[in-house]
C-alpha cells in the first residue's frame, strides 16, 4: 500500500480525543508536528498544513498534515496531504507554501533526497482540490543546481510562493559558501520553468546562520520579510541564543530593497517558523509553531506533540512598529464577561472574584507604571503557577514557567525588553496548554507552552507598591469549540 494511504488509515485509527488537546489552538491529530505550511485561503476555507510525523512523538520522515477552518478558532482535521514516497522527496516533504491558481490549490514544498553529504533539497509542486493532491511528474521544479556555485544544495528549503502580475516568484532559505544565511529569489511564467534571479537578502554575518522559512509580503505599503535564522546569539533581551524568528521592514535604496534591522517577532519561549496569509477580507494573518527546537515539551502520556499559536492579525502602529493582535473571531466564543474599574493591587497576592480559569482572555489596563514589580500568577494551584513579572525600573518583563508542573527542567525563564513608553495594557490568552501575552495592543508578544494541570486555574495579582488597574475578563467556551471541531 502506498505510504499516503497507509498514513491516512493510521491517523484515523490513532487520532487523539479532542478533549485531551487545546481547544482553539491547532494541534495535530496524533504524533509529531513542527512548522506551519501552506497557510492559504482556498475554496471558501482557510487551510493550514504542517510538518507532521504521525507515527511517533519525535521528528521523523516529514509528511504534510492538514486542517481547515472558517473562523481561525475551530479547526477541522483533514486527511494527511503529502507523504515522502517519491524519488524526488523520499527523505522528507519539508516546509513550503500554497496559493490558488485557476481554481486549483497549488502547494510548493521542499523535497529531500539522499543522506548526509549526499543530501539534496529541491523545490517540488503538488496540485489539488483542498483534500487530495497530485505531485507533478516533472518534480523537482526548482533544482538547487540553478543557483550560483558555492550556495548550499543541502540547505535550500522552505519555498514561499506568490504571484505578481503575470510572474510567479519563490523565495527560499539558503546559505552561502561562508555559512551565511540568505534568501534566494526565483521567477517563473508558468510555475514549471524557473529561473534563478538573485540573493534577495543576506545575513552578512550579523543575523545567525542558516535562514529558514522566509515569508515576504506588503503590509500597508511596506515590504515585510519574515525569517527564522538558526544559531543566533542572545542580544540583551531582544534575541535569545539559538533559533529566533524575526521580521525586517524593507528600505528602498538606489540598488533596490534592503533588509537590515531584524526585530524579534515573539519574546516568549515557544515560537518558530511563522507563516502569513492574506484573507479575502484584507487581513494579513500570522501563525507560528508554538514550540522550540531546543525544548519541545510534551507530557509523558501525551499522544500529540505541540500546537500552533493563535492566529494573529498584523498591522502597523503610528511609529511603524508591527502589531500582532489575536484574531477577533475569538470574541465569538466568550462567555461570562466581567469588567472591573479602578481595582487596587498591593503587596499581598490577591485573587479577583470571577477572574479564574484555563480557557480565558483578559486584559489589564494600567494607569501608570510606578512600581518596582507587578506580578501576575497564572494557571496557579496548590504548588503550580506560571509567573509574569513587570519590572519597569530594571527595564525588563519576565515570564517564568519553572513551577508550572513540568516533568523536566527545560528552559523556563525568559526576560524581554521593557517597552520604551511603558506598559499601558497586557492581554493574556490561556488555552489548556499555553499562555500568550500581548503587550500594548500587540506591540510585543510572549508565547509559552505550559503543562495542563487539572484545577490549577487560579489567577493572582500583586504589586510591590500600589497599582490601580482596570480589568476585562472573558472565559472562553472551550466545550463548545471542541464540540464544533470535526475529526477524521
Ligand atoms: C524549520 C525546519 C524547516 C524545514 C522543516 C523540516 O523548523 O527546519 O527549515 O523545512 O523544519 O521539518
Amino acid at each position: 500500500m502506498e505510504l499516503l494511504e497507509k498514513t491516512r488509515i493510521f491517523e484515523k485509527e490513532h487520532q487523539c480525543d479532542v478533549s485531551e488537546q487545546p481547544a482553539f489552538h491547532l494541534t495535530p491529530a496524533v504524533g509529531w508536528m513542527n512548522d506551519p505550511n501552506g497557510f492559504s485561503f482556498y475554496n471558501g476555507q482557510i487551510h493550514l498544513f504542517y510538518q507532521y510525523h504521525p507515527y511517533s512523538m519525535k521528528w521523523g520522515p516529514m509528511h504534510w498534515g492538514h486542517q481547515t477552518t472558517t473562523d481561525l478558532i475551530v479547526w477541522d482535521r483533514k486527511p494527511c496531504a503529502l507523504a515522502p514516497e517519491d524519488a524526488f522527496d523520499d527523505m522528507g516533504v519539508f516546509s513550503g507554501s500554497a496559493i490558488e491558481v485557476d481554481g486549483q490549490h497549488v502547494l510548493i514544498y521542499t523535497g529531500v533526497t539522499g543522506k548526509e553529504e549526499n543530501e539534496r533539497q529541491n523545490q517540488c509542486l503538488a496540485i489539488g482540490d483542498g483534500e487530495n493532491y497530485r505531485k507533478l511528474e516533472l518534480n523537482p521544479v526548482i533544482n538547487g543546481e540553478l543557483m550560483p556555485e558555492g550556495f548550499s544544495r543541502k540547505d535550500f528549503r522552505d519555498p514561499k510562493l506568490w504571484k505578481d502580475h503575470d510572474t510567479y516568484y519563490v523565495l527560499c532559505g539558503n546559505k552561502d559558501e561562508n555559512d551565511q544565511g540568505q534568501v534566494v529569489l526565483f521567477s517563473s511564467p508558468d510555475l514549471k520553468t524557473w529561473k534563478y534571479e538573485k540573493v534577495f537578502a543576506c545575513s552578512g554575518g550579523k543575523v545567525g546562520k542558516m535562514w529558514e522559512c522566509p515569508d515576504f509580503f506588503t503590509l500597508e505599503n511596506r515590504p515585510v520579510l519574515i525569517l527564522s535564522p538558526q544559531n543566533m546569539q542572545a542580544k540583551q533581551y531582544e534575541f535569545h541564543n539559538g533559533h529566533n524568528s524575526v521580521y525586517f521592514i524593507g528600505e528602498e535604496k538606489e540598488d533596490g530593497l534592503h533588509f537590515e534591522t531584524p526585530v524579534q517577532l515573539d519574546y516568549g519561549l515557544d515560537f518558530y517558523a511563522p507563516q502569513t496569509t492574506l484573507l479575502p477580507d484584507g487581513r494579513r494573518i500570522l501563525i507560528a509553531w508554538m514550540a522550540s527546537w531546543q525544548a519541545p515539551m510534551a507530557g509523558e502520556n501525551q499522544q500529540w506533540s505541540s500546537s500552533m499559536t493563535l492566529p494573529r492579525e498584523l498591522s502597523f502602529d503610528t511609529h511603524g512598529r508591527l502589531l500582532q493582535k489575536p484574531v477577533r473571531e475569538l470574541e465569538n466564543w466568550y462567555k461570562n464577561s466581567i469588567h472591573f474599574d479602578r481595582k487596587i493591587i498591593a503587596q499581598i497576592p490577591e485573587e479577583i472574584t470571577g477572574v479564574r480559569g484555563r480557557y480565558c482572555d483578559f486584559t489589564i489596563h494600567f494607569t501608570d507604571n510606578n512600581f518596582d514589580e507587578f506580578v501576575i500568577d497564572l494557571a496557579a494551584g496548590d504548588y503550580n503557577y506560571t509567573r509574569f513579572t513587570l519590572c519597569p525600573h530594571m527595564e525588563y518583563m519576565e515570564i517564568d514557567r519553572t513551577y508550572s508542573g513540568m516533568e523536566e527542567d527545560y528552559v523556563s525563564v525568559r526576560k524581554a525588553t521593557y517597552p520604551k513608553e511603558g506598559v499601558r495594557n497586557l492581554r493574556f490568552i490561556l488555552d489548556s496548554h499555553s499562555v500568550e501575552i500581548f503587550v500594548n495592543d500587540g506591540e510585543m508578544v510572549l508565547s509559552i507552552v505550559i503543562p495542563y494541570v487539572k484545577d490549577s486555574d487560579k489567577i493572582t495579582f500583586a504589586c510591590s507598591h500600589e497599582a490601580t488597574i482596570d480589568l476585562d475578563f472573558h472565559s472562553i467556551d472551550a466545550d463548545a469549540i471542541r464540540k464544533a471541531r470535526k475529526t477524521l
